[in-house]
């Protein structure tokens, strides 16, 4: 059987991805699940700093009875400029997954192309599928109809934005981007969007208008890992895309908040919004966690 990679959302189908979110809620709810993962080995190399990610990797796979081993980019011969398909080929000898965490995506998409074993993206500059896999998850725990509510992306059209993206169109629920001008995603990743799925993703410039009756609200950082040099630029480009109180009023009363985190406060979100009634923040950081386990289990148990 071909080795299953997750590297990008549209690495799944549509059911693939139902079922996993599915099997998480279902974990979490009952809080039993199967150590389906003993003897099995998780590899997580990370070129970038993480809280939830990493732990919530280790704790799923541990939870499943699998060991973890964490490796930072200078813990390997990579920083020593030992190739990529070297170092993919040498561990898929030893463990039995990778959760990668890079600067460039085609860094995971060349470790993938030469592994024997699953390979997952823990974030690239482009993507951030578990991230947002789980995030749906939540906006499905929150009681939210993915299909009826009016979703919206607030801010830079970066990594997380684009994995939106890609699970709009694979599920098909509508979603809203709502970005400063030079601040969006892909053209290319919008056009395959339209054109391979009919994706319905719209982007509108005033956050006023894309709050208005929204239900559910996503935001993130202005300036991702690896843009710090671009902070003064992106600080003055995103004047206005704060969501605080008076942005938040538009939306629905019953609308939620969501923000992978970590949260600049004050700059893409204030303390009051993020610390309020509608931010669901720690439950979507929990719901990682339980998606991951439903994640390893799938992608591991076979391999
Ligand atoms: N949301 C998220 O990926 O957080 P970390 O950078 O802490 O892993
Ligand atoms: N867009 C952010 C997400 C962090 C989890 C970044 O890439 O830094």
């Amino acid at each position: 059987m071909a080795v299953r990679h997750f590297l990008r959302i549209w690495d799944f189908t549509k059911e693939e991805v139902e079922t996993l979110i599915e099997k998480a809620l279902k974990i979490k709810k009952t809080k039993t699940w199967e150590r389906s993962l003993q003897g099995k080995i998780l590899a997580l190399i990370f070129e970038k700093a993480s809280t939830r990610t990493r732990v919530s990797f280790e704790s799923a796979m541990i939870k499943l009875g699998g060991h973890t081993l964490f490796l930072s980019r200078n813990d390997l011969q990579l920083a020593r400029g030992e190739p990529i398909k070297d170092t993919a080929r040498v561990l898929s000898r030893y463990v039995d997954g990778v959760v990668l965490r890079t600067y460039l995506q085609e860094t995971i998409e060349e470790f993938a192309e030469y592994s024997q074993i699953p390979v997952i993206n823990g974030l690239s500059n482009r993507f951030h599928p578990c991230q947002v896999l789980s995030d749906i998850m939540t906006v499905i725990e929150k009681g939210k109809d993915l299909y009826k509510s009016k979703i919206i992306w607030l801010g830079d059209g970066n990594n997380v934005a684009q994995s939106w993206i890609e699970a709009s169109a694979l599920l098909g629920f509508p979603l809203i981007l709502c970005c400063p001008e030079g601040f969006d995603p892909e053209e290319e990743l919008l056009r395959e969007a339209r054109e391979r799925f009919q994706a319905k993703i719209e982007i509108v410039r005033s956050p006023e208008e894309a709050l208005t009756d929204a239900e559910v609200i996503n935001t993130d950082v202005w300036i991702s890992m690896g843009q710090e040099e671009e902070s003064e630029r992106r600080i003055k480009a995103f004047r206005g895309f704060t969501l605080d109180y008076n942005l938040l009023k538009r939306a629905k009363p019953s609308a939620i908040v969501l923000h992978c985190l970590p949260a600049h406060r004050g700059e893409e979100i204030t303390e009051e919004v993020l610390e309020g009634p509608q931010s669901v923040v720690w439950d979507q950081a929990e719901n990682k966690m339980w998606f991951h386990m439903a994640l390893l289990d799938y992608i591991l148990k076979g391999a």
